[in-house]
């Protein structure tokens, strides 16, 4: 059976509310379900005039609260860019269910306090093992192999581990069928906002 029949996902969208409604069954299931692509989307940051882009595991979606989180090295290049600028984009999408969801925000980073201590708390031991990585990532290197995680206490990597939380201002939609793509912005400003765009 397909993720769609599994989420239960409408064969069309008629009404805006589906688009919300789906956009919130394919994100919350994401988060445990390597399946989607929606698991890994592609986090862009904004390093002075550039974009960056890098692919980040989905750790939570939360619609109420219109929010995401990620996991990451404290020492990565992309701290330093939401610390300066935290306008980001993410989006994702995946070919079995022919959607592209793409969402606007500002991302928090979060180091050594209540939100990283719970988020380290319940990660795995797998999950932990990479925050022990010497150097720290994005250091330029001539042997990767030296790089390669062996000897380490797990618990060390904590020093290293930080939580980013996206808070979302807008989500787009778009599903594409061939009989007629359909296209929704949802934003949330004094209160949410919800249109079709042309596909
Ligand atoms: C499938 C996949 C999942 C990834 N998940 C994460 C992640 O959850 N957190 C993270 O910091 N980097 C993750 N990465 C690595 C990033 O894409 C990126 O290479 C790294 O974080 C350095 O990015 P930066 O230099 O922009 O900080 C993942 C890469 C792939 C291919």
């Amino acid at each position: 059976m397909g993720i769609h029949s599994i989420l239960n996902l409408p064969v069309s969208y008629t009404d805006l509310d589906q688009t919300l409604n789906s956009a919130d069954l394919i994100l919350s299931d994401a988060v445990a379900n390597a399946t989607t692509l929606f698991h890994t989307p592609v986090v862009s940051s904004i390093n002075g005039k550039e974009v960056v882009s890098r692919v980040m595991v989905l750790r939570e979606f939360n619609l109420a609260n219109k929010i995401m989180r990620f996991h990451t090295d404290y020492r990565a290049a992309k701290i330093k860019h939401f610390t300066k600028n935290n306008n980001v984009s993410v989006i994702g999408y995946d070919p079995n269910l022919k959607i592209q969801i793409k969402l606007q925000g500002r991302i928090r980073v979060h180091y050594d306090d209540e939100v990283a201590e719970s988020a380290w708390k319940e990660s795995n031991g797998r999950s932990k093992k990479c925050y022990s990585v010497k150097g720290g990532s994005t250091k330029k290197i001539l042997e990767p192999s030296e790089y390669d995680i062996q000897d380490f206490e797990v618990e060390d990597g904590y020093k290293n581990f930080s939580v980013l939380i996206f808070n979302f201002h807008s989500l787009e939609f778009l599903h594409l069928k061939s009989s007629g793509h359909r296209r929704a912005i949802h934003k949330w400003e004094d209160d949410l906002k919800s249109t079709w765009l042309v596909p």
